[in-house]
Order: C-alpha cells, then sequence, then structure tokens
C-alpha cells in the first residue's frame, strides 16, 4: 500500500513485475501496457492509412505543449530531439563561448554531459571540474572556480550514480546573479521529481525520456529559455526557422530562427515515441509527479532501513533533502553480486561505488522487502561460508 496512490493499479500496467523484481528504472523503464498500446496505435495507423501525417504532427503539438505544462514551460520553449546527449551538444554549442571563456562541471557527474562541453576545448573552451565536498552540490562549491571568464554551470539535476539530488532553485539564482548560463541535465529526473524550469532560472534543460517518462530510448526533450535569442545552433533545418518558406525553396533572405526551442529542431521527429510519451504522460500526470515523489521516499526510506539492519552502507546521501527519490547506490561489489542478483531474477545496475536499486513508480514496499530478503539470504550464505571455511 502506497499513503500517495493506488500502486496496484498501475502495477498492473507494468507486466514485468510478475516476472522480475525490476529495481532499475533509473538504467532503463519497463513499458507500461498503455504506452505499448499508443506504439502499436501508431504502427497500425502507419499500415493501414500511413497516418495522414499532418495528424501526427498535430498530435507532436498537443504532446509539446503537454511536455511543456510538464516543466513549467511555454509550448515554443520545448524542442524535441534524440536524447540527453544531444540536448548537451545542442546547449554547449549554442552558448556564446569564445576561446579562453570557461565552462564549470560537476566532477564525476554523467559523462554525456561532460563530453558535450569538453569537445569545445578544440575552440579554446576550458572545462573545468568542480569537485563536490558535501552531500549535495552548493553554489559554495562552484564560487573559488568561477573567475571573469566563466560563462556557464552544466550539471544533472539527480546523479545516476549516487542519487544525490542538487538543489537546482539555488544554483539557477547563483547562475543568474553571476549572470552565467545554466545547463542542467534532467536525465534522471525527469518524471520523477517535479522540476519547474522557471523556478530554476535555466537556460537549457534537456533530457532523454526512456526513464522516468517511461517511453523506449530514441526522444530527448529540451527546454531553451525563449528570452534567450543569442544561441544559434550548430545544425538548421527548414523547422528551425520562423518563417518557413512556403514553396520549399530554400533562400537567404529570411533566415530568421524561430524564438526558444524550436531553432534546435530539425527535420522528422520520432513519432512513434511521441505517441507513446502522450501515453506515458496520461499515467503520469493522473498520478502527480509530487505523489511519484513521495511514494519512492518512502520505498526509499524502508531499503535504508533494511541496509541499516544488515550493516550496508548506503554510498550517496541518506537525507531527503539531498537525495533523489528513486535512486540507492548500496556499497556491494558488482563483480561478486551481479550473477547472484541474475539467478533471482532481480533487475539493478552495476555502478561505480557498488549496486544501484532503482524504484519505478510500480515498485511496492514488498519488492523492497524482497529485495532484503534476497541480500540478506546471500550475505547469510557467505558469512556461513566464510565460518566453514576459517
Ligand atoms: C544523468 C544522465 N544523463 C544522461 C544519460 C543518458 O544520456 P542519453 O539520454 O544521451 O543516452 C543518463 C543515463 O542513461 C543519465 O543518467
Amino acid at each position: 500500500m502506497s499513503r500517495h496512490y493506488d500502486v496496484a493499479a498501475v502495477r498492473s500496467q507494468f507486466p514485468v513485475t510478475e516476472r522480475l523484481l525490476y529495481l532499475d528504472s533509473a538504467h532503463q523503464t519497463p513499458l507500461a501496457t498503455s504506452v505499448r498500446e499508443a506504439l502499436l496505435g501508431f504502427y497500425q495507423e502507419g499500415h493501414e492509412m500511413a497516418g495522414p501525417k499532418p495528424l501526427w504532427l498535430k498530435r507532436v503539438e498537443q504532446v509539446r505543449a503537454r511536455v511543456a505544462k510538464l516543466l513549467n514551460a511555454a509550448p515554443a520553449e520545448i524542442a524535441f530531439t534524440k536524447n540527453t546527449s544531444e540536448g548537451m551538444n545542442i546547449a554547449a554549442n549554442a552558448l556564446p563561448l569564445t576561446a579562453g571563456d570557461n565552462v564549470l562541471l560537476v566532477e564525476g557527474d554523467h559523462p554525456n554531459n561532460a563530453y558535450a562541453f569538453l569537445n569545445l576545448r578544440r575552440k579554446g573552451i576550458e572545462v573545468r571540474f568542480v569537485p563536490m565536498t558535501g552531500a549535495t552540490a552548493t553554489a559554495d562549491m562552484f564560487v573559488p572556480h568561477v573567475d571573469a571568464r566563466t560563462r556557464a554551470i552544466s550539471l544533472s539535476h539527480v546523479t545516476f550514480h549516487a542519487g544525490h539530488r542538487f538543489d537546482l532553485a539555488a544554483l539557477g539564482a547563483f547562475c543568474a546573479e553571476r549572470r552565467l548560463y545554466f545547463v542542467v541535465d534532467a536525465m534522471q529526473s525527469t518524471g520523477v521529481l517535479q522540476l519547474d524550469v522557471k523556478a530554476i532560472q535555466a537556460s537549457i534543460v534537456g533530457s532523454g525520456c526512456h526513464k522516468g517518462l517511461l517511453i523506449p530510448q530514441g526522444l530527448g526533450i529540451l527546454y531553451c529559455n525563449e528570452g534567450l535569442d543569442e544561441l544559434q545552433p550548430a545544425y538548421l533545418a527548414l523547422s528551425s526557422l520562423a518563417n518557413p518558406p512556403g514553396d520549399y525553396i530554400a533562400r537567404t533572405d529570411n533566415m530568421a530562427l524561430k524564438h526558444g526551442a524550436g531553432r534546435f529542431e530539425i527535420g522528422n521527429l520520432n513519432l512513434p515515441d511521441i505517441h507513446a510519451l502522450d501515453a506515458s504522460l496520461d499515467l503520469i500526470e493522473h498520478i502527480g509527479v509530487d505523489a511519484i515523489a513521495a511514494h519512492m521516499y518512502d520505498l526509499g526510506d524502508r531499503l535504508i532501513e533494511h541496509l541499516d539492519e544488515q550493516c550496508i552502507r548506503l554510498v550517496g546521501p541518506r537525507a531527503r533533502a539531498d537525495r533523489a527519490p528513486h535512486i540507492y547506490v548500496l556499497d556491494l561489489p558488482a563483480e561478486t553480486w551481479l550473477d547472484y542478483f541474475a539467478t533471482q531474477k532481480v533487475r539493478i545496475s552495476p555502478e561505480r561505488d557498488g549496486i544501484r536499486v532503482s524504484f519505478g513508480l510500480f515498485n511496492t514496499f514488498e519488492d523492497v522487502d524482497r529485495f532484503a530478503a534476497i541480500v540478506a539470504q546471500r550475505v547469510g550464505t557467505s558469512a556461513t561460508a566464510a565460518r566453514a571455511i576459517s
């Protein structure tokens, strides 16, 4: 039972839960039945009616408006991309940076964020990795690294490797005060945590949709603040233009770009995934992101209780204020635990510091208890084995 929503009803949408103890939603979502049906519906329309494409494009705009609502943005501030990496590369290449400027990243943050900016080193841009000094990333941590040539901070909302949740409102305020661009990788938070792009004063936010947004890989969303007309796209297509030529003949006399994120959208989009996203947003909106986060925090508290009982260290932050609701890394060596979890039909991910358990909106307290029992069984077994050997 959850205090926040009818998890049993949601769970019935995820048949994977009958086959596996699925604790790997930070890696990839299993598909909900309604999302699968949306994909099949799209394929059927393509198969039987070849769309029609104008109908599909109308739906694209409806889904864009729904994504905008999720992030508290205007629809024109949302573009569809391929994934987070594309979003971070769009950001890195759009910022008006010149040789000698520098950008601050958090040491150890996701490489797909880092490489987008490291690629700018060939243009003379410096990338500074700022070490985490405490349980979370704070403005104070960045202060010693900011100088007159610092132009931007880019970081994840939630870290994939230990489940830190950064205080984006405070970091956004710091960036606004120092006139820095603020770029956020929201891959691990969209659909799981409220993200209000205005409240955090973000310049650009990028995310894929195959985790908390519950659809297959291949679709990303990008927020770009509508006021930032100085941000220039590295790639250009008809769809990036404010006034695309109606006769489809390219000319140079009116290449004005769309305001907001539209300038970064190029060519045909991942229409099947956009249809899938329409269905997954039904599910997410019906429950509410706050209820999803609250339920996952409760699951996390239960998991931490079990870990304490078994003297297993939690690698990331413990406090709700610093941790994400759904990502918990256990100090258990992946090399020796992975096969065991596979034999027990438990799906988790190996991480740099241990085993990552991550919740989806369908997980229950029973899942957490079962996981703890499976861990205890092996810890007990190996302790017995160690005693037998000594
Ligand atoms: C924080 C973060 N950023 C980015 C990614 C993935 O990037 P992409 O969407 O480009 O595959 C992940 C995980 O897959 C992630 O955890």
